[in-house]
């Protein structure tokens, strides 16, 4: 018998690897899901609703992992929960693998098969494991309302018998999934909004949701995808371009919200203290890129502030796990396609395909050594 243990997430994390959707079907796939009590609760789960739908509930951690075949985390679990599995035992989380090696080492210690979430390739059939693209889309949702919610002033323009309020200026930067989905939450709350990008794919995107586009549509704009459709860094010359572009647009925007990342580096730096004080008071920029060290200058990574002309910059961390409840429904949805492609179904058993780009894709470490060529000794 196939078993799956989710154990309680530590630290303020809210999120949690299984939802009562998921255990019902992995249970309909022959696996017991081995819940630790009180795991979901801070996703709104109770252990009577993934009880429900077929999960064991347990009275700790340890009862969850002895003799597990599988873990599933959101975080990346300690080398202490993972030295409680036995060896060859599959572990699916969000690694962050670039941070903490020693960690990162100490856990492939333990000889399990890891695999990161992260890695997922961005292939079609991968879409519905894509942990990046579930998180990132309520992470951008959710900058806009609380940006709407931190901005003294009304977003859609009223036009009432006391006077016009006016719409709210709403500046995306960085279209990915997060400012994609920024843009459209803005523009539903009733924003003029204008978004930006490097790559050249995002100009129609914008334009199709209703914004308008700004960018530095030169030689080096047109070749700034890579082959995997994220951006490259930027030369200082075109940094330069677009900092003067960015300078003018910004100072007359109400709400700014950034989301600008390329993998495996620090968040490029867009907005300057100057921009930010050109800004009205009252104006509000949520810096989504925080956890990277933050597209603003002056953003403090977790915190929110006021400058000393009035300009609320938040820098907000796992802005998803705010909606625990959608993020773990969609991250459990995200596990469950990936687990679904190493387990056959007629047998009710583990079956890997080591060749699957899937798997090849992911896995982190095995028999006790890092594997992934992303993270060769060169490279930590
Ligand atoms: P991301 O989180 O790595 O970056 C966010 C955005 O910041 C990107 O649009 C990037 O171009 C932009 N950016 C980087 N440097 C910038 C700069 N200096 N100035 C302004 N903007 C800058 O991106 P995300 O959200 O992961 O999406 C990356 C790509 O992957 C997109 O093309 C997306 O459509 C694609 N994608 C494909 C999937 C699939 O095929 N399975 C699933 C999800 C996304």
């Amino acid at each position: 018998m196939l078993t799956i243990a989710v154990t309680t997430e530590s630290g303020d994390e809210p999120r949690v690897a299984v939802s009562p959707e998921t255990v019902k079907k992995l249970s309909a796939l022959g696996a017991t899901v081995r819940v630790e009590a009180g795991a979901g609760k801070r996703a709104n789960f109770s252990d009577d609703a993934l009880k429900a739908q077929g999960a064991e509930i347990v009275g700790s951690a340890a009862e969850a992992l002895k003799g597990a075949d599988i873990l599933v985390k959101v975080q990346r679990p300690s080398p202490e929960e993972v030295g409680q599995l036995k060896p060859g035992a599959i572990v699916a989380a969000i690694l962050n693998p670039f941070d903490d090696r020693p960690g990162l080492d100490a856990l492939a210690g333990s000889k399990i098969q890891l695999h990161s979430m992260e890695f997922m390739p961005r292939i079609t059939r991968a879409q519905s494991m894509d942990v990046l693209s579930s998180q990132a889309n309520l992470a951008g949702y959710k900058a806009v309302i609380d940006a709407a919610g931190m901005f003294g002033q009304a977003m859609p323009m009223m036009m009432t018998a006391a006077g016009t309020v006016p719409a709210a200026k709403v500046f995306i930067m960085g279209v990915g999934v997060a400012g994609l989905q920024a843009i459209a939450t803005a523009r539903r709350l009733g924003g003029i909004v204008s978004a930006t990008d490097v790559r050249p794919a995002t100009k129609e995107q914008v334009q199709s949701l209703g914004a308008k586009f700004i960018a530095v549509e030169d030689d080096e704009f047109k070749q700034a995808q890579t082959a995997a459709g994220y951006a490259k860094p930027m030369s200082a010359e075109y940094q330069k371009k677009q900092a003067e572009l960015v300078a003018n647009h910004i100072k007359a925007q109400d709400i700014v919200i950034t989301t600008a990342l390329i993998p495996g580096r620090p968040a490029p730096r867009l907005i300057t203290s100057e921009m930010v004080q050109s800004m009205r008071p009252g104006s509000v920029i949520v810096d989504l890129a925080a956890e990277r060290g933050g597209n603003c200058e002056l953003t403090e990574p977790g915190k929110t502030i006021t400058t000393g002309t009035g300009v609320h910059i938040a820098g907000p961390i796992n802005l998803a796990g705010k909606l625990s409840f959608n993020a773990s429904s969609l991250y459990a949805k995200n596990l469950l396609a990936f687990l679904e492609t190493m387990i056959d179904k007629k047998e009710k058993a583990l079956k890997i395909d080591w060749d699957d780009e899937i798997i090849k894709g992911t896995l982190v470490a095995k028999d006790g050594a890092i594997v992934h060529p992303s993270l060769a000794p060169q490279a930590a």
